[in-house]
């Protein structure tokens, strides 16, 4: 795993672990959820559960979000087959375009209008 991905895991334990702090000091019931863009994009694609089981284990779906919303399909499809043969990620062959297909219609150029 990647220095920046484990020096953003500890920011983010940290964060939570100070809102939690915080919140327990000032005897707040209420608990401060991370920003939704953490979370990946809901979609009824078959590829959102997929990408849920194999795209969020390393980072955050920050990393989704952050990418240009013209990237078209190849761009998805190299970075998909960058994970799996760069990081290791346990990404199945077979479930690859679904979740190609998941990330291009959410967070690329085909994402409905
Ligand atoms: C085994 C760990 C791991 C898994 C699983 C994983 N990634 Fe990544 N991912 C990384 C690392 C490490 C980086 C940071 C790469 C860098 O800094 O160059 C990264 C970066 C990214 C980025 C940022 C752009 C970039 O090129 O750095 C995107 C988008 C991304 N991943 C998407 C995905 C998708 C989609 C999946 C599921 C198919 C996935 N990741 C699964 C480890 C993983």
């Amino acid at each position: 795993m990647g220095q920046a991905v484990k020096t953003l895991a500890a920011a983010v334990a940290a964060l939570v672990i100070g809102v939690a702090a915080g919140a327990a000091r000032a005897d707040v019931k209420r608990i401060e959820l991370p920003p939704d863009g953490l979370q990946l994009k809901p979609s009824t694609l078959p590829g959102y559960a997929k990408a849920q089981a194999n795209c969020v284990a390393c980072h955050s779906a920050e990393y989704m979000a952050y990418q240009p919303p013209t990237a078209a399909r190849p761009y998805w499809e190299a970075m998909v087959k960058r994970m799996k043969m760069v990081f290791k990620a346990p990404v199945d062959e077979a479930d690859m375009p679904a979740i190609v297909e998941y990330l291009v219609k959410t967070y690329g150029n085909e994402q409905p209008r």
